[in-house]
């Protein structure tokens, strides 16, 4: 409730008690009708506008003599007047709107974001008589919420960009010294032979360390930027990441994919990787889950992720946002290509999480689940 609803409730409330005249009543509440920043109108079941504010004045321009008597379509763009039936409607059957994001347009033609709620009136015998209507503009919010939007698109797609940076670094520059001080290795334990058993004995222990950096090194490579994303493809790329995870680590993990579309923008692939990695990372570790099922589905507009976990889960009411990124950057990914995303959790219940992505493409044949399941035992 506004400020000035609540005002106005209660000025209703003690009107008794202040015994003023029904006049003087009626001034003061238009008194804090007119002092509201928001826009506060009426109008018929019609949609003729019966009262106008000086807030309606200040966001629409138009005065409540202009506006008053005139259709509420003045300020309702050409676009949204099946909205406005909509609301009408529901107005009918007596519903509340409340906090209704929507758009509306000015006397200049300027548009604006503006939050609405909508009451039904009624006269003395209870009959819907019309509607009020409260706006308030949201026009800064909306910016100060595509700049956060566009920032953090930028953000992700910078650590993208620093991570393929890593990778080829990793992989191109340190895997390859290291190779070569493994070559370099061997050769002096060639050369020693059975010379010296004990130098040799720690030169194949530094030998292998140095190998294990090596592989670890090129893990971590592929993990921060694989190439075979761009080569195998969606399915097979989330597959093989399931396979080597679930070898690594003592997790089961079922992963089945039908009907994806193809292609599949590469972006879009990229977020649905990326969150697979995420998602069993989470699963592993904070979940210590022993399976997760990874499913991706394409639909006719596009692709679902389904990601369920069978570990320790975790109360959403806390701000599971304030420490990690992990979840966040999920949200951002889906949000960045207009997709929806959503989480359950709950303490020893297990994790779910589903990402729908929109792809306007043809989409394959539905063909037979291909099911994979990779277990690791022991
Ligand atoms: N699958 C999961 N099972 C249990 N807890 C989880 C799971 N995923 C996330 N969480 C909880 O949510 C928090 C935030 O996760 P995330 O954003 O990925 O950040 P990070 O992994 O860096 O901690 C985790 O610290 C953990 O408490
Ligand atoms: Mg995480």
């Amino acid at each position: 409730m506004t400020t000035a609803q609540s005002v106005s409730q209660s000025l209703v409330e003690e009107l008794p008690a202040l015994t003023p005249t029904p006049d003087y009543a009626i001034d003061l509440l238009a008194t804090i009708v007119d002092g509201s920043d928001d826009a506060i109108i009426s109008k018929t079941l019609d949609g003729i506008i019966t009262s106008w504010n000086a807030g309606a004045e200040r966001l629409f321009g138009y005065t409540a003599q202009e506006a008053v008597g005139q259709h509420i379509s003045l300020i309702i763009p050409l676009s949204l007047r099946a909205e406005e039936a909509a609301i009408v409607e529901r107005v009918h059957r007596g519903e509340r709107i409340e906090h209704f994001d929507t758009v509306r347009v000015d006397k200049d033609g300027k548009t604006h974001d503006i939050s609405l709620t909508i009451s039904p009136l009624r006269d003395s015998a209870g009959n819907i008589i019309g509607a009020s209507k409260i706006a308030r503009d949201i026009t800064e919010r909306k910016e100060i919420e595509q700049e956060r939007l566009e920032l953090s698109g930028r953000l992700i797609k910078a650590q993208e960009e620093e991570r393929r940076r890593l990778a080829r670094e990793l992989h191109d520059d340190f895997s390859q010294r290291l190779a070569l001080e493994a070559v370099a290795l061997q050769t002096i334990l060639d050369a020693i032979g059975n010379s010296q058993p004990n130098v040799s004995e720690r030169l194949r222990e530094v030998l292998k360390g140095v190998r294990e950096l090596g592989s670890d090194l090129h893990s971590l490579s592929h993990d921060l930027h694989s190439s075979k994303l761009e080569i195998l493809g969606l399915a097979q790329s989330v597959s093989s990441l399931c396979r080597e995870f679930s070898r690594q680590h003592k997790m089961q993990i079922d992963f089945d994919e039908a009907a994806l579309p193809e292609p599949i923008p590469s972006e879009t692939a990229l977020c649905l990787f990326r969150v697979v990695q995420e998602g069993i990372q989470n699963a592993n570790k904070h979940g210590r889950a022993s399976r997760v099922e990874v499913r991706l589905t394409g639909c006719p507009t596009g692709i679902t992720l389904r990601l369920s976990d069978n570990g320790v889960g975790f109360d959403l009411s806390q701000d599971y946002a304030s420490d990690g990124i992990g979840i966040l950057s999920m949200k951002e990914r889906a949000r960045m290509l207009y997709g929806t995303f959503e989480i359950r959790s709950e303490p020893m219940k297990g994790t779910q999480i589903t990402l729908n992505i929109p792809v306007r493409r043809p989409t394959r044949q539905p063909d037979k689940p291909n099911i994979e399941r990779y277990v690791k035992h022991g």
